[in-house]
């Protein structure tokens, strides 16, 4: 018997390897303004949201940026990203994901996910796991992206329940940081001494024991 009554997933990196493609498209485009960009670098963009992401990357630019070339720069990306993300299918749902939802849903949780992606409809779709939710949140609503708490208390409200009665699900610094400021029980997914503000991390979710979580 758990005691939450809701749990709100992350997509990227955790119920899919879609983490690798935004690394893709974020260092083709890094590297063609001349910006060089590695895996350390990225794991500061993890749950940023796109246009947060390319201000990180331009801060280490030779040059300034117009709003028209940033917006420009950011759609560029994102048509990489969409190529990379057409050819999904339920083949691409990380292990233990489905086994995951399926064990909160048997125990009666609300399930909610909290990506400020605006490509995660068409990414669950691919997956074919739009149903398994209860909420999605449209990031398109969202002010404030991670590390405010912002898109998981809009998750917890539209789920009905109290943030307290709620566990984050999380494979990135910023998106923990974000469970934790809205007030709810961090599953970190990934490495621990990366993710030392969860209250658990487990190494992806083969790993997901419902039971464990306090
Ligand atoms: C997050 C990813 O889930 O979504 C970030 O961790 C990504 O890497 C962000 O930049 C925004 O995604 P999109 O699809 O709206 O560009
Ligand atoms: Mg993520």
């Amino acid at each position: 018997m758990s005691r939450f009554a809701a749990v709100i997933f992350d997509l990227d990196g955790v119920i899919t390897d879609t983490a690798r493609y935004h690394y893709l498209a974020w260092k083709r485009l890094a590297e063609s303004q001349g910006v060089h960009f590695d895996e350390a670098f990225n794991e500061h963009l993890k749950g940023i949201d796109r246009m947060g992401s390319l201000e990180l990357i331009l801060a280490s630019a030779t040059r300034r940026y117009s709003d028209a070339e940033k917006l420009a720069l950011a759609t560029e990306k994102n048509e990489h990203y969409k190529e990379l993300i057409a050819t999904m299918t339920p083949s691409d749902l990380l292990p233990g994901a489905v086994a995951a939802l399926d064990d909160c849903r048997a125990a009666g949780l609300k399930i909610g996910l909290a990506s400020v992606s605006r490509n995660a409809f068409t990414v669950l779709d691919r997956l074919g796991i739009t149903g398994k939710f209860d909420y999605v949140v449209d990031a398109g609503t969202i002010a404030k992206g991670k590390p405010d708490p912002e898109i998981f208390l809009k998750a917890a409200r539209e789920l009905r329940v109290t943030p307290d009665a709620c566990f984050g699900v999380e494979d990135a610094v910023a998106g923990v940081s974000s469970i934790k400021a809205a007030g709810m029980y961090a599953v970190g997914v990934g490495d621990p001494q990366v993710l030392a503000a969860a209250d658990i991390v487990i190494p992806d979710l083969t790993q997901f024991r419902l039971e464990q979580y306090k």
